[in-house]
């Protein structure tokens, strides 16, 4: 500790009397590129920084820049562009890069997955702040102890690798995260992150056991003992941005059933079963939450072409259970018997092909897919919801017809209840505990960003029309589905204003949050349109 602590300091020092005797203070930003690649090759004065500190010049810079965005409103030209893209090797040059970015006045953005809804990990909105990208891309090993039933998992792996490597090692654990498999552990553990089997285990940040990390002095925090409680707490629900870079996770496994099974019944709102499907969408609200934990029952809305030409929407249950089709199907008949399954409805598998099966891929696909990191991408935009008490027939259907204006809008909604109640909303940041029915999320596709305004306008109405049936005082949004139109966006919001989001994302845990942020980074290094505060 004692050595590490003094030779960061020497670096610092080193750094600054270079920097100011070699550069002059006022040099155009347009030689940013060139002063961090000094300040950075202080450091590592051989060839490998080339590797490491990408320019605009270098050849890679693009095709690394463009790797992993995943929402392409992100991509245009009018949007400004990082200076540096850092990909370290190892955790020093995490450190070495936040030194320099602090010497230099540049901003600091730390990419994972590539996944946040608003680009915050690689976009900036104004051309005024120089910034740089670290992208942890090259940090992506895991170590599965089986022994110990937990793994280190680095910050810049995916869901999809994850996933991989446990079902490398067994056929009988697994890892409660989302079904997404190119999402990066880094911001999906970092801001929660819940998926088929949260019922029954909880959130991924649930079940973060150790964590490492660089801090805003560089400092490398190897174990929770280091980051001490709070810092430990905040990162895990609370967004990994405004506290450090995360370079490693470790998580406890969970054990699951050699056999799970699923099923899938897609109903749509035609004239002759509207009626019907109504009626299934009402009670599925009454016991979607109360159900065994086991069980998974999630339903999906969207439009479809109708047999009587024209659209109509469709609204799909589907379910996940922790067992055999033998147990479930007098569960289903007790609960929830007018869905009508049978055990011929019922499809049985492990649980790796029930990751595949909500990946969107075929249960008998190579589990290689879920290496694939280069998924298509398309312009989005979404919005998040909690429900907390059914909502009646009337604001459904208010809903559908406004679901029939656009042509490519998905709902999922997806229930809570379970082990999720029984975890206190101050156990992480995470807040949308015992009391919450079921989350939505809002989304909406496009191909050209020409139609941009006209899709986002028609989300932000049906956002409104919610209103009334969500929670209310804050009304909940889920961090993890990063929405800019929640409140006041500055990298510099006073506390006061960044409660327009941050009581909606974090509820009471907020001031909290804000607290630690002051501890730990109290000159607001990390910091982004949506980053929290430090307040005293
Ligand atoms: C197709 C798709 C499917 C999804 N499915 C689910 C789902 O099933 N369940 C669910 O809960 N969520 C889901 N999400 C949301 C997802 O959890 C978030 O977008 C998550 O933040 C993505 O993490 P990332 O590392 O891929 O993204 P990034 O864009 O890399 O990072 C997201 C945020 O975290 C920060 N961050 C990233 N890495 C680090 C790090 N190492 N240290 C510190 N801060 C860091 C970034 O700066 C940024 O603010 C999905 C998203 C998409 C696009
Ligand atoms: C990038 O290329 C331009 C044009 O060749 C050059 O002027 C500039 O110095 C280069 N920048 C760096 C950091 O090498
Ligand atoms: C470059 O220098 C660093 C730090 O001194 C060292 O760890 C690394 O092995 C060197 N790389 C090469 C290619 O010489
Ligand atoms: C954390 O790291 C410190 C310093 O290396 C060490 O003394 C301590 O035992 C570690 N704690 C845990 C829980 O690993
Ligand atoms: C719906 O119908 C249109 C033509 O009317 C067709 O182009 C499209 O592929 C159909 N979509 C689906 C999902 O069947
Ligand atoms: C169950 O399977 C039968 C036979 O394939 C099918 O006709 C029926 O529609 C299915 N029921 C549901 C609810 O999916
Ligand atoms: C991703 O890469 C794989 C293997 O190189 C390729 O088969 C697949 O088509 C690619 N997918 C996309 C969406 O580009
Ligand atoms: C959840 O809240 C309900 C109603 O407020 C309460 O009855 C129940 O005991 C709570 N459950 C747990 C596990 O705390
Ligand atoms: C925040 O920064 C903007 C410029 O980006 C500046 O105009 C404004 O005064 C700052 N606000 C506060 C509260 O510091």
């Amino acid at each position: 500790m004692a050595l590490t602590f003094i030779k960061f300091l020497t670096l610092f020092l080193s750094i600054t009397i270079f920097v100011s005797i070699t550069l002059p203070a006022n040099s155009a930003s347009s030689d940013l590129d060139k002063r961090f690649l000094q300040c950075f090759s202080l450091k590592y004065p051989n060839s490998s920084t080339a590797e490491v500190v990408l320019t605009k010049n270098s050849t890679s810079y693009e095709s690394l820049l463009q790797s992993s965005i995943r929402n392409l409103r992100f991509l245009g030209s009018s949007i400004p562009k990082p200076d540096i893209i850092v990909a370290p090797k190892e955790q020093s040059h995490i450190q070495v890069a936040i030194l320099c970015s602090r010497l230099l006045g540049m901003q600091v953005r730390v990419r994972s997955g590539g996944h946040d809804y608003e680009g915050l990990s690689y976009a900036s909105d104004s051309d005024d702040v120089p910034f740089l990208i670290i992208d942890l891309i090259n940090l992506r090993s895991i170590n599965i102890d089986m022994e110990e039933e937990s793994a280190w998992v680095e910050a810049g792996a995916t869901l999809g690798e994850l996933y991989y490597s446990i079902a490398k090692a067994s056929n009988v654990h697994g890892f409660p995260a989302g079904s997404c498999p190119s999402v990066g552990v880094g911001g999906h553990l970092s801001g929660g992150g819940f998926g088929t089997i949260f019922r029954k285990y909880g959130l991924a940040a649930d079940r973060v056991i150790d964590a490492r990390m660089v801090d805003a002095n560089g400092r490398i925090l190897m174990n929770r003992t280091l980051m001490g409680d709070d810092l430990f707490w905040a990162i895990r629900g609370g967004g990994g941005s405004s506290f450090g870079v995360i370079t490693a996770w470790k998580v406890k496994l969970v054990q699951v059933p050699e056999t799970v099974t699923i099923f899938n019944v897609p109903k749509t709102l035609d004239k002759d079963n509207a009626v019907a499907t109504t009626n299934l969408f009402l009670k599925w609200q009454t016991i979607a939450d109360k159900v065994p934990k086991e069980l998974f029952l999630h339903s999906v809305m969207s439009v479809t072409n109708s047999s009587y030409g024209g659209k109509t929407l469709q609204i799909s249950f589907t379910g996940l259970y922790l067992g055999t089709a033998e147990n479930l199907l007098p569960l289903m008949q007790n609960k929830f018997s007018e869905l009508d399954l049978h055990y011929v409805n019922f499809t049985e598998m492990s649980w790796i092909q029930s990751v595949l099966y909500f990946a969107g891929y075929s249960i008998n696909d190579h589990l290689e897919v879920l290496l694939l990191r280069n998924q298509t991408s398309q312009s989005f935009k979404a919005k998040s919801d909690y429900v907390t008490e059914a909502i009646p027939k009337e604001g459904l259907e208010g809903l559908w017809n406004m679901l029939l204006e656009e042509k490519n809008p998905i709902l999922i909604l997806t229930p809570y209840g379970g082990r999720m109640s029984e975890i206190s909303g101050t156990e992480t940041p995470f807040p949308h505990r015992n009391g919450s029915i079921y989350g939505i999320q809002y989304l909406v596709y496009w191909d050209s960003n020409e139609e941009t305004e006209k899709h986002v306008d028609w989300m932000r109405r049906v956002y409104e029309y919610m209103r009334a049936y969500v929670s209310k005082g804050p009304r909940a949004a889920y961090l993890n589905y990063r929405d800019l139109d929640l409140g006041i966006n500055r990298d510099n919001t006073t506390y006061e204003e960044a409660k327009s989001w941050g009581l909606k994302y974090f509820k009471f845990n907020f001031e909290k949050l804000a607290i630690i942020k002051a501890q730990v980074d109290p000159a607001n290094f990390f910091r982004n349109q949506q980053s929290i505060p430090p307040f005293n």
